[in-house]
Order: structure tokens, then C-alpha cells, then sequence
């Protein structure tokens, strides 16, 4: 096809809200930024294992430990879907590896702060998971096919996550005085940093235009964000709990909660590798991947092999 028919093709497809599948033809910057966001969207979830895994010997009782210990094995499976998704690009994960482990390519802010009590395990699951929901429900539209379609399964996982979550918080805000606290202190420490999850304000955004102009993103990081505030204050006041932001104030006028201005020194310094735990979470990780080696190159040899007997057979 000549190279006009194609930019036809590629821009009638994104008109229809059809999907550009990865052997049809692609702007090269198209093909960047989703390899950009597919492997940070990848790189999270894999590195989102860690806050929460740090609790797993010390959940209290059985059950909470078995909760966890699947929803973090579901973000192993999610991040392991999207790199395969990210792959389709022309990518490698090993390649993705290199580039996270390098700071070349980054992982959602979110995970580099400390979980400090039980409490931190219910406020991520409510907030961190939920925030992911309210993104990842409308990545299912996006225009890039096999991102789309992890995002159909991966949803239907975090939504359990989230439950699972806010089932913690509401044990501790019924429970004792000690444990209202730090149902509470969870909340004050994890609520802005949720709120950064979204990205910068679109005006500071140096994607979104073009991300929705290919319909990679389908809503903007403000609407978003004001989307996930709008559906958690309210379960916030149900806790009981105080939202931490004395601006916050409900507008009769467009429905919506008003918060104050987010930290964007904190979000920016912690992107740029300045967050408290960002040295220790890359640290595990490299050291992950490079104790794993073995057990890689036993199953790519393991294959190999059976692949030249299939040949021979
Ligand atoms: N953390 C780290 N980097 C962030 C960020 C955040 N919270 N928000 C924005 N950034 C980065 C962007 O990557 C970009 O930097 P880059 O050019 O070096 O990649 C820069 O800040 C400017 O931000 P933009 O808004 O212009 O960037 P995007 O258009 O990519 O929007 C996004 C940012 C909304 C996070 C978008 O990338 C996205 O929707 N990603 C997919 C969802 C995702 O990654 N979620 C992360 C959490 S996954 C998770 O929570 C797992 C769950 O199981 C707990």
C-alpha cells in the first residue's frame, strides 16, 4: 500500500474507534508512546508487588494472608500480560527490563512510599487499586488492540483488589480506637500520592494531546482523577474517615468534590527518582531479575530443546 493509503487506513480505523492491530501500519509515534505507557503500565504492577508483599508475613490472620498473597500474584500476572501485550510492538522484555532497571523508563509514583502498618494493605487496595480501576476501565477503549484486551481481564482482577481493600477498612474503623488511628493515618499518608497517580494537570502533560488524538487515552489525567475523587469521598465519610485537605468541598453547582492544589514538587521529585523508597524498589528489582536468570535461561533452554526435537521428530 502507498505510504498515503496507510496514514488513510491508520486514521480511518482510529475515526471508527476500531483497533489498530499489530500488524496494520502505525505512526511511529504511536508506536513509541504505547511502548512508553504499555511498559510503565507493566512496570507497576510489577513493582507494585513490593509495598504490598513487605506485609504478607505479618497479615493478621490466615485469611487476610491468603487475600494477599493472591492479589499480589495477580499483579505478577498483570504486569507479565502487559509486557507480552507490549511486546505485539516490536519490544522485548528483556529490552524493557534493561530500560527500567537503567531509570530510562518509569513505574507509577505510587509505589515508591513505605507501607508503615496493616492499614497501608486496606488504603491501597481502596485507593491505589481504585484509582487504577477508574484508569484502566476506560484503557479497555484504547485504541491499540491488545492493550485493550489485557485491560478487559486485568479489570476484572482489580476489582477485587479494591474490595478486598476497602473490606480492611472497614474491619478497622469498627474495630478499636488504636485501630481507627491508623485506619486514619493510612489515609492522610496515602491519599495525595494517590491523587498524583493520575499524572500532571493536562496543561503540564506532555502526552495527552496526542495520546487522545490517537485514542490511546480516552479521558484526560484531570477528568480522571476528578472521576476517582468524585466516587471516594463519599466512601471516605462512610469510613468516617477525614479526607486529608481542608480545601475539599463539595460544588452543588457541578456535582463535584473541590480539592486543593497536589503537591507537584513532591510528584515531580518523586518521578525523577527522588521518592522515599525509589533506590530500594529498583534495587530488589534488578537484584529479582538477576537471581531469576537461571531459572530464565533453564526454560528458554528447556524450550529450545523441545523445539529442535519437534524439528527432528
Ligand atoms: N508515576 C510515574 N510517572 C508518571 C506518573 C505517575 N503517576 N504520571 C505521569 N508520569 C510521567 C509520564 O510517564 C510522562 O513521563 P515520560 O514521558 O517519561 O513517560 C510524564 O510524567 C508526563 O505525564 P503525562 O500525563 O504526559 O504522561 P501519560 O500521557 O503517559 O499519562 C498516565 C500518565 C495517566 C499514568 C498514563 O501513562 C496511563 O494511563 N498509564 C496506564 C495506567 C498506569 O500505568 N497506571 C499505573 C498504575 S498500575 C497499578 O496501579 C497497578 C494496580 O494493580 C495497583
Amino acid at each position: 500500500m502507498d505510504p498515503d493509503a496507510e496514514e488513510q487506513m491508520f486514521a480511518a480505523v482510529i475515526a471508527a474507534d476500531e483497533k489498530i492491530e499489530p500488524r496494520d501500519w502505525m505512526p511511529d509515534g504511536y508506536r513509541s508512546s504505547l511502548i512508553r505507557q504499555m511498559a510503565q503500565h507493566a512496570h507497576s504492577e510489577v513493582i507494585g508487588m513490593q509495598p504490598e508483599a513487605n506485609w504478607i508475613l505479618r497479615a493478621p490472620t490466615l485469611l487476610r494472608k491468603a487475600i494477599l498473597i493472591a492479589k499480589v500474584q495477580d499483579e505478577a500476572g498483570h504486569g507479565l500480560y502487559l509486557y507480552s501485550a507490549a511486546e505485539t510492538l516490536g519490544v522485548s522484555r528483556d529490552e524493557l527490563q534493561r530500560l527500567l532497571h537503567s531509570g530510562r523508563q518509569k513505574y507509577s509514583s505510587i509505589f515508591n512510599y513505605p507501607t508503615l502498618s496493616w492499614a497501608d494493605m486496606g488504603t491501597i487496595g481502596w485507593l491505589v487499586d481504585g484509582a487504577a480501576i477508574v484508569n484502566q476501565i476506560v484503557l479497555q477503549r484504547t485504541s491499540y488492540g491488545p492493550y485493550s484486551r489485557a485491560m478487559v481481564k486485568i479489570c476484572k482482577e482489580e476489582s477485587f483488589h479494591a474490595r478486598q481493600g476497602y473490606s480492611i477498612m472497614m474491619t478497622l474503623v469498627d474495630g478499636s480506637e488504636e485501630q481507627k488511628a491508623m485506619a486514619q493515618d493510612a489515609i492522610d499518608r496515602w491519599w495525595w500520592p494517590a491523587l498524583m497517580m493520575f499524572g500532571p494537570h493536562d496543561s503540564e502533560s506532555s502526552h495527552t494531546e496526542q495520546s487522545m488524538a490517537w485514542k490511546i487515552k480516552r479521558i484526560t489525567n484531570d477528568d480522571l482523577r476528578q472521576m476517582f475523587i468524585d466516587q471516594t469521598v463519599p466512601q471516605a465519610h462512610y469510613l468516617g474517615l477525614t479526607i486529608p485537605d481542608p480545601e475539599l468541598a463539595f460544588d452543588e453547582e457541578t456535582g463535584h468534590w473541590n480539592i486543593g492544589e497536589i503537591d507537584w514538587e513532591e510528584f515531580w521529585a518523586t518521578i525523577q527518582g527522588d521518592g522515599p523508597l525509589n533506590r530500594e524498589r529498583i534495587a530488589h528489582k534488578t537484584k529479582a531479575w538477576d537471581d531469576g536468570r537461571w531459572v530464565r535461561e533453564g526454560a528458554s533452554g528447556y524450550a529450545a530443546k523441545n523445539r529442535s526435537l519437534d524439528k527432528s521428530a
